[in-house]
């Protein structure tokens, strides 16, 4: 484990090592987080306003000595992601999990998830690389010789770029007991009218597929089986649809939810607020009395309009909060946690009656506590929930990376090879492609040196940020500047990065071999022997 206390977060220099101008590649269309579909991606800040995803440079000042791919921008989004770094940061547990599809050879676009893994993993996290091979046979239709192949193509890979298999697990999907027993506990808590609405899947969904599904949520949550942590999945925007699933089946798996609440009955988080608002402004001797009551509050509401509160409420929230608070009564207001049973056996809500310190209150669904502060509450229903028998998941995280601009400018695609330069490439084919790749040059020497080079727009500029240039935000920026500066033309900056990539990949196969024998050693099956025949699908 290796941690680097030289935390340098300084704005100014995150400033300079974004390179890429923040802005994506052109020529694609529509968003739609299909993580089956070749969606490809024209507008990021979508992401953040349909999806709710959220900028990961609102983050970037939590993460102790971030990697260069947030730096730059690469790292673009994420849900969540604080209580990971949080972790990173106090030397807690968390963990690092992502898995691939062996459905080709790995690639540099793969490449990005390796090194955030093994990045999580230096950092300290329990890290986790899992090979998707249900899914791939189920919705990929790949023979289980195919998969076996490409399984091990892309454990080489990452082992070669630096996991520790020591430290780290990697497994296959069809071959984890605990998985499986895992992903079949889940599957009670979803239906299937969700996965049409989620997936679009419909009668003529196969049923191997929806099981893929339910294994990918086992996946995200499996980490967490020793016990309860925050877990970062890093992977592509595409994903989130499975993140989002992920999260709200770790919160229906609860035996708690804690909630803050007022009074003695339910209010919605909207009438909270208000309520919230108005415990903090009223006071009771203006009601002639020396404690604050519903009915107090339900009086003062009376014909008041929404402009003249703090809050942001609308008129049908003030009007059903004062009917609750009408009905209440003498009833003191009063702050407090509320647990409410979602999934406890009886014993766990005894067990949380009983170990719940000061003033409390037991109901037959929920119990009040008086002198708990939201995170003692959270923390104390997970570890009674735990004592007895419950997972406790805390809600994953996850952080997304831009798409990579294919070499042949559009989406970098498997299917086409010349778009990407896959990790087994011959290194002189690899330095072919970055020759022939299209940049963003103007269409002359003369109008290039006058207007300098669109880099914003430049597939071989994407290759220097997202993987030549390593750690070194100096060159990244370099390359850069004298790009658009017009003291770079494409000719030698291309020569430059084909031999850089030609060197890397030289590298890269050089490691993957010396990788070969401890594969073979490590728990994890490349020769699976199973049987099987393409699935149907409509
Ligand atoms: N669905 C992912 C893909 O298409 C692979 C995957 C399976 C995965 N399980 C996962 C990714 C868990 C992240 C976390 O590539
Ligand atoms: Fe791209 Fe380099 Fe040409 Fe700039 S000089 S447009 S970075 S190839």
């Amino acid at each position: 484990m290796t941690r680097d206390d030289d935390i340098e977060t300084d704005a100014s220099v995150r400033e300079d090592a974004r390179t890429d101008g923040g802005t994506s590649a052109e020529g694609a269309d529509d968003v739609a987080l299909d993580p089956w579909g070749s969606s490809t991606i024209s507008d990021y800040r979508k992401l953040f306003e349909e999806f709710g995803i959220e900028e990961f440079d609102e983050v970037l000042s939590d993460v102790p000595n971030p990697h260069y791919l947030m730096r730059r921008g690469v790292i673009f989004g994420h849900r969540d992601y604080r209580p990971v770094a949080e972790a990173m940061r106090d030397g807690d547990p968390f963990a690092v999990l992502s898995g691939f599809m062996p459905t080709g050879d790995p690639h540099i676009g793969h490449k990005l998830v390796f090194d955030e893994i093994i990045w999580h993993q230096q950092q300290g996290g329990d890290a986790y690389g899992l090979i998707a091979d249900l899914e791939a046979h189920s919705a990929r239709g790949m023979t289980w010789e195919e998969i076996d192949k490409h399984a091990r193509d892309y454990l080489l890979s990452l082992l070669a770029l630096g996991f520790d298999p020591e430290e780290g697990e990697l497994y296959r999907q069809s071959d984890n007991r605990q998985l499986q027993d895992l992903s079949f506990e889940l599957g009670s808590k979803a239906n299937f009218s969700e996965f049409e609405a989620i997936y679009g899947f419909d009668s003529g969904t196969n049923v191997s597929h929806l099981q893929s599904v339910v294994t990918q949520m086992a996946d995200i949550l499996y980490p967490q089986l020793d016990e309860p942590k925050p877990t970062v999945i890093p992977v592509g925007p595409d994903q989130d649809p499975h993140v989002r699933l992920a999260r709200d089946l770790a919160a229906r798996m609860r035996f708690f939810k804690v909630t803050e609440a007022y009074a003695s009955f339910e209010l919605t988080d909207a009438e909270r607020d208000l309520v919230a608002s108005l415990y903090e402004t009223l006071d009771p001797a203006d009601f002639d009395d020396d404690d604050l009551r519903c009915v107090h509050v339900a009086q003062f509401l009376d014909g008041v309009t929404p402009e003249e509160l703090d809050v942001v409420v609308d008129a049908e929230t003030i009007s059903s909060a004062q009917t609750k608070l009408n009905e209440a009564g003498m009833e003191p207001l009063r702050p407090r946690v509320r647990f409410l049973d979602a999934n406890a056996t009886d014993e766990a809500f005894d067990a949380l009656v009983e170990a719940i310190d000061g003033e409390k209150r037991r109901y037959d669904e929920h119990i009040d506590a008086f002198d708990l502060s939201f995170e003692a509450a959270d923390e104390l229903a997970r570890e009674v929930e735990v004592e007895h028998g419950g997972y406790g998941f805390v809600a994953p995280s996850s952080i997304y990376h831009r798409f990579m601009t294919g070499l042949t400018g559009g989406k970098m695609s498997s299917s086409i090879p010349a778009s990407h330069i896959s990790l087994l490439d011959d290194p002189e084919d690899g330095y072919n492609k970055v020759k022939s790749a299209t940049t963003g040059g103007r269409e002359t020497a003369e109008k290039q040196r006058e207007l300098g080079g669109e880099a914003d727009k430049c597939p071989v500029y994407e290759l220097y940020a997202y993987l030549l240039s390593g750690d070194d935000d100096e060159f990244a920026k370099e390359v850069y500047d004298e790009c658009v500066g017009g003291e770079r033309l494409c000719g030698g900056c291309k020569e430059q990065a084909a031999e850089l990539m030609r060197a890397f990949l030289e590298d890269h196969q050089e490691k993957r071999e010396e990788m070969e024998e401890l594969l073979d050693d490590l728990d994890i099956s490349t020769d699976s022997q199973r049987r099987g025949v393409a699935p149907s699908d409509d």
